[in-house]
């Protein structure tokens, strides 16, 4: 039977060092043994980026990039998509299992008695530029809903950690329609809780005169299968962002606004925005090798393509293919559509794109929907932003519970001055 240990040669001092390997890993605090001289710090790895650092032990999100697998909790994203309601997903993330009919009634009752926030919160909105940006405004309302809370504070209680998972998840949507609302200079819509979570949704963001809101079944099934894409993806930039600011036992408002934060960035949340403007600035089929010629000779991305953990293909990209048609047949065919997929057909022959592994990731195509839908580009990382918050929350507590983490705290490799005396201004050159 081999040993599940790892030798390692120091060739400078030429001794020896068997770690452990632990779900083929090592733990990085076993190399500080490996030292030149006693007073030696010790050796640490480099990983600018987190390429290959493991920063916890989770059982939420799976996934195979080279297989293009993504399964939360073991259940296939294909399967979860086609069969359930966001809050359903939401509840497994959080749970770790599917709710029975009864748990599933009470949680849906739960996230809505939570859907209004307080009026100081809208006053508090009112206060933003009138074109101020959506995602913006988001993310430091987000914040703000701390100081309405501060029994939050409080993390290691169960009790109060349900509470505000049940108010964060409840109350985004109405934080992100009223944003929506404030930037068109619209009166705010009360949330309606006779709907279901993305029928409210609609309705605080496009409700005009009527009394009644009746969503749109197909958009309304079609926002649910969005929402269930992208409800987690293990440790992405903004899930990191959550688990390194709570690792500060932080309130989980800060936590969660501070995620959203990470998410407004182009390279992450702001992609989808990115690739419809990409399709303005190609804007027509003819024009699709000449660009594709660009990206090639090194004059920017082909927004869209690409993934950091997806090397064959990213399986919510596929789901949303086959969602774009059906949303299209209800709201007409964003004309934007032939110019993708004739960059998808001409990308994925291309030897450029395949040697680099380059396929469509998740973004490629949400945007489309997303505009045929009503959406503003603005509200496109708000848009993800919405179900992102249960998997910010489940790797929140996961955190939390877990005896091994600590405060965030990485290490750095210092190469600036070594020790120098300080120089009066005068005789500074
Ligand atoms: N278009 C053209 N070339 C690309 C693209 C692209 N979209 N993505 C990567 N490449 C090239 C790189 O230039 C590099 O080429 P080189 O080896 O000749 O230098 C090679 O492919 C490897 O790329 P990396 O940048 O090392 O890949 P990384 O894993 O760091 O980046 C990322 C992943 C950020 C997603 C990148 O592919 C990208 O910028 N894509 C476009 C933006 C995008 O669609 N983001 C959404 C991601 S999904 C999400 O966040 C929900």
């Amino acid at each position: 039977m081999p040993k599940e240990t790892l030798t390692i040669t120091d060739n400078r001092t030429g001794k020896t060092f068997e770690l452990p390997i632990v779900n083929n890993t090592i733990h990085s605090t076993d190399l500080r043994q490996i030292k030149v001289k006693d007073d030696d710090f010790g050796m640490m790895t480099y990983d600018p980026a987190f390429m290959n650092t493991a920063l916890c032990k989770s059982t939420i999100t799976f996934i195979d990039g080279d297989k293009g697998i993504l399964r939360y909790r073991g259940y296939p994203i294909e399967q979860l998509a086609e069969k359930c309601t966001y809050l359903e997903v939401a509840y497994l993330i959080l749970h770790g299992e599917l709710p029975t009919k009864e748990q599933l009634t009470s949680w849906t009752t739960d996230i809505k008695l939570h859907t209004f926030i307080h009026e100081n919160v809208k006053l508090l909105m009112e206060g933003f530029r009138y074109d101020a940006h959506p995602m913006g405004m988001f993310v430091s309302t987000v914040a703000a809903l701390s100081t309405f809370y501060p029994e939050a504070g409080n993390i290691f209680d169960a009790g109060t950690r349900w509470k505000q998972t049940l108010r964060l998840i409840g109350k985004v949507p109405t934080v992100a329609a009223f944003a929506y609302r404030h930037s068109k200079g619209m009166p705010y819509v009360y949330p309606d809780n006779e709907l279901s979570f993305t029928g409210n949704f609609l309705n605080m963001m496009f409700r005009i005169g009527t009394v009644k809101y009746n969503p749109h079944p197909v958009l309304e099934r079609a926002l649910e299968i969005l929402f269930i894409l992208h409800a987690d993806h293990e440790l992405n930039c903004s899930t990191t962002a959550m688990r390194n600011v709570g690792s500060s036992h932080v309130d989980p408002y800060s936590a969660t606004a501070a995620a959203a934060a990470a998410l407004y960035g182009p390279l992450h949340g702001g992609a989808n925005e990115a690739v419809l403007r990409m399709l303005d600035q190609i804007d027509s089929i003819d024009k699709v090798p000449e660009f594709i010629k660009t990206v090639k000779g090194g004059e920017g991305k082909l927004m869209g393509f690409g993934h950091r953990v997806y090397k064959n293909f990213d399986p919510r990209a596929q789901v949303i293919k086959k969602l774009a048609d059906q949303v299209f047949e209800v709201t007409g065919r964003n004309p934007k559509l032939d110019i993708a997929l004739e960059l998808e057909r001409i990308a994925l022959q291309d030897e450029y794109f395949m040697k680099r592994k380059l396929y469509p990731n998740v973004d490629f195509y949400s945007g489309l929907i997303y505009q045929a839908m009503g959406f503003p580009l603005q509200m496109f990382p708000v848009l993800f932003a919405i179900p992102r918050t249960s998997g910010w929350i489940a790797h929140w507590q996961e955190m939390l519970q877990d005896p091994e983490q600590k405060i965030a705290r990485p290490r750095q490799v210092y190469l600036g001055y070594d020790k120098r005396d300080f120089v009066p201004i005068q005789s500074r050159k």
